[in-house]
């Protein structure tokens, strides 16, 4: 990804005389913390910590251009007619704040006004998991060659039908892992598949025929709970599938992933459903981008037959 080099905005107004300056303690550092720190720290996706006055003065020139061009945080939506829950968005005066506070010099402030310091748990965002699931061996990525798709299977072990709300995952490898999708097997059989080649798993974009779609991670991932009370089904006796795209970085890794799964305490009363515009990934729609096109567009439209509330949109492109 570039930065586009846009201008920093700053506030129209200078401030009066006797209005201060943002100091980091008492304006910034709430805002850094709160927004950024998720992603920006050690072993998460971002390529430096902002977990400290020190970390944050170093970048602050550039943490002000590309909070005031919304390069950062990540967030790909537009505001629109509806909110998102969770929406990863800095409003305009936190950005004008930030501008302002570089402008004067990125003063510290007082230190009795410091916020702690972001504490991570070393475990997981959603807190302690009802069951954490280890791949059964490392995937081994080559440092270069084409992009790979692996199926790694482990039984679940359900005497009966759980329902999940939530599912985060930690890669060993986070640079070559693209995304990943999850699935359950309901045969409980793809774990037996026999191998192939040295590598755990199978290869194929098909998941072996697991048919339950449970979501997906990629880069930048936050896990969430499904909001009011929803849920989705793993039968009793299910094999987790896990899909693996994995894109060689020049690097040779080992990827050993381990999974959480958070289960509701009963079923839904309501079915969450999946759907898929255009369906197929657009595989049959046509979808065939000119080189060097830059605002390509692909339309579809479904009429629902009942009225639903939206629980999550996805996107993806590569
Ligand atoms: C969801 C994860 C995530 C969050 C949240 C996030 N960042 Fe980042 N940030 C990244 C990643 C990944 C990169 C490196 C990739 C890139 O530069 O495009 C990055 C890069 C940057 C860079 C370097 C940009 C450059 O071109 O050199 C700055 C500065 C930055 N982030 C500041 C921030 C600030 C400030 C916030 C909060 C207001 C924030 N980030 C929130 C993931 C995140």
């Amino acid at each position: 990804m570039r930065l586009l080099a846009l201008p920093i905005i700053l506030a129209a107004a200078l401030p009066a005389a006797a209005e201060t300056a943002p100091v980091f303690n008492r304006d910034i550092a709430p805002i850094i913390y709160n927004n950024c720190a998720s992603c920006h720290r050690p072993g998460e996706a971002a390529p430096f910590p902002l977990l400290s006055y020190a970390d944050v003065r170093k970048k602050g020139p550039v943490i002000a251009a590309v909070t005031g061009s919304r390069y950062m945080p990540p967030w790909k939506a537009d505001p629109g007619a509806w909110a998102f829950r969770d929406e990863r968005r800095l409003t305009d005066a936190q950005i004008a704040l930030i501008a302002r506070w570089v402008k004067a010099g990125m003063p510290e402030g007082n230190p009795a006004d410091a916020p702690p310091a972001p504490a991570f748990s070393s475990g997981w965002q959603l807190g302690e998991p009802d069951m954490i699931v280890e791949m059964p061996a490392a995937y081994h990525v080559p440092a270069d060659g084409p992009d790979i798709y692996r199926n790694i299977a482990v039984p679940l072990g359900f005497a009966e039908d759980k329902w999940i709300t939530a599912i985060d995952m930690k890669p060993s490898a986070r640079a070559v892992v693209h995304h990943v999708l999850y699935f359950a097997d309901p045969n409980g059989r793809a774990h037996q598949r026999p191998p192939q080649g040295a590598e755990p798993g199978f290869s194929g974009m098909t998941a072996g025929g697991a048919t339950v779609a449970l979501g997906g991670w990629a880069v930048g991932a936050q896990p969430h709970f499904y909001p009011d009370g929803l849920a989705l089904k793993v039968p009793k006796g299910s094999d987790l599938v896990i899909q693996y795209h994995f894109h060689p970085t020049g690097k040779a890794e080992a990827e050993k992933s381990t999974v959480a799964l958070y289960f509701a305490k009963k079923p839904p009363e309501r079915l969450m459903f999946p759907l898929q515009l255009p369906p197929v990934y657009s595989l049959f729609s046509g979808l065939d981008i000119p080189p060097g096109a830059g605002d390509y567009v692909i339309r579809d439209s479904f009429t629902l037959p009942v009225p639903v509330q939206a629980a999550g949109v996805g996107a993806h492109a590569h």
